[in-house]
């Protein structure tokens, strides 16, 4: 299992260029079920998740022709309807193949997703939906098996928002007979992204970026071009890792009008920043700030960013308290940082940040996506070597993290 080693106290200096998101290009990739034509895709980011989600829609038939960051999906011949255990077991956003298959070909069978490391995420008002949309929903050994001869639109109401269980519906009603309206829909710009492609593939939605989407069902859908919008979370994360080391960096190939609260958290941290419409200069000179927050849904704090943020506080120069509400199990960095001189506690979805003078460099185990990250930008600020194992986690939304990062000045290497 490959680690990635980290000799700390390097200040970080010159270009990053950002990549495609994950979760824009994740659902995006699964639209390709929707229609016969071809989709061509640009600014697909390199990353374990998107190669495991291609993985499964080659298993449905769906062609995949891929060029680097330029991938073509046709769906012309597709020939299974079933998204097996083995991969959705590897991937929780497999679940977003269940929309779009039901609503084109009448039937799906998806593997019900497990718990995860960040809490137990249930799928159930992606299952209430449809069922409201007409089909007839059974859960018989481990799978979610779906039919419907033509999904109906419907008003569906979530009972919380959820990021691809918005999407997947979206997808599904782009396809039902007459109007669908999703209410308390999540705004994320993930989800705009998506609702674009789905537009130029045809489909006719009203509302996009808002929290109630009108959705006017078509009869079938057609090919298009789609570039997969910059990922703010990958950006965030390198904006923290400069907060923490100090530095003097430029992001490129970002999309700066996207960006949720965390920017201005950036700042009250003491990162100077000159936003452009498509890069960000950031500057960091001295001790963070300590900030507190609470993670909600876009456009606040972001939970995929709680991790890397708290990693920041742990060297603050203050105390600060951050409270998780969307997942209830997001914390499992904290003993992490705690292992390398961090004094953090926890109560119940709140964690408070002592602030350290240092930090300094231990053994760590990643946990998962964006606890690894948070670990990276710990070790990097902290004195002496970090080593931290199971970066598998890493691999699934970064691209290429360590190897953008030397190429600012951090002295990171990726162990086999
Ligand atoms: N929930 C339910 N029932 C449902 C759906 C969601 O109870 O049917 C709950 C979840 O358990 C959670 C909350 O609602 O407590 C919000 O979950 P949501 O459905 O929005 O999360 P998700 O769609 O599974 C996406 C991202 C996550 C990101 C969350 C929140 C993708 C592929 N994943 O997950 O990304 O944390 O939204 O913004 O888009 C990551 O990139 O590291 C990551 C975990």
């Amino acid at each position: 299992m490959d680690k990635l080693q980290i000799v700390g106290g390097k200040r970080l200096n010159g270009e990053i260029p950002v990549s495609g998101a994950k979760n824009a290009a994740l659902p995006i990739l699964c639209a390709g079920l929707l229609t016969g034509g071809d989709v061509e895709l640009t600014n697909v980011p390199r990353l374990h998740d998107v190669k495991t989600i291609l993985k499964l829609l080659e298993q449905t038939g769906l062609k995949v022709t891929q060029d680097d960051e330029n991938v073509t999906l046709n769906g012309a011949n597709i020939t299974s309807l079933e998204a097996p255990y083995e991969l959705v077991k590897t991937m929780r956003a497999s679940i977003l193949v269940l929309g779009p298959l039901l609503a084109r070909f009448g039937e799906a069978k998806v593997s019900l997703p497990g718990g995860c490391a960040i809490g137990s995420r249930p799928v159930d008002q992606h299952i209430k939906g449809l069922r409201q949309m007409g089909a007839e929903i059974t859960i018989e050994g481990g799978y979610i098996h779906a039919k419907a001869k033509k999904l109906k639109g419907a008003r569906i109401l979530t009972d919380m928002i959820t990021v691809t269980g918005t999407e997947n519906l979206l997808m599904a009603a782009t396809l039902a007979e007459g109007e669908t309206i999703l209410e308390n829909a999540a705004r994320e710009p993930e989800v705009t992204d998506l609702a674009n492609l789905l537009v130029a593939m045809g489909a006719k939605i009203e509302g996009i970026g808002t929290d109630r989407l009108v959705i006017q069902g078509v009869e079938s859908l057609h090919g298009a071009k789609h570039a997969v919008i910059s990922d703010r979370i990958e950006a965030a994360t390198f904006l923290c890792a400069v907060a923490a080391t100090g530095g003097d960096i430029v992001l490129t190939r970002t999309r700066t009008d996207i960006f949720d609260v965390a920017l201005d958290k950036l700042r009250e941290v003491g990162l100077q920043m000159d936003v452009g419409t498509d890069t960000i200069r950031a500057r960091m000179n001295g001790r963070p700030q300590p900030v507190s927050f609470r993670t909600t849904e876009y456009p606040g704090f972001p939970t995929d960013m709680q991790a890397q943020f708290m990693a920041v506080n742990t060297i603050a120069a203050g105390p600060s308290r951050v409270t998780e509400t969307i997942f209830e199990n997001r914390f499992m960095h904290v003993q992490e940082m705690n292992r390398l001189g961090a004094q953090i506690s926890t109560e119940g979805n709140t964690a408070f940040i002592k602030g350290v003078d240092r930090l300094v460099g231990a053994p760590v185990m990643a946990t998962d996506l964006r606890a690894s990250a948070s670990l990276v930008i710990a070790g990097m600020a902290a004195e002496g070597t970090t080593l931290v194992d199971r970066i598998y986690h890493l691999d699934r939304g970064y691209d290429r993290m360590e190897v953008k990062l030397s190429a600012v000045g951090a002295d990171i290497v990726r162990i086999k």
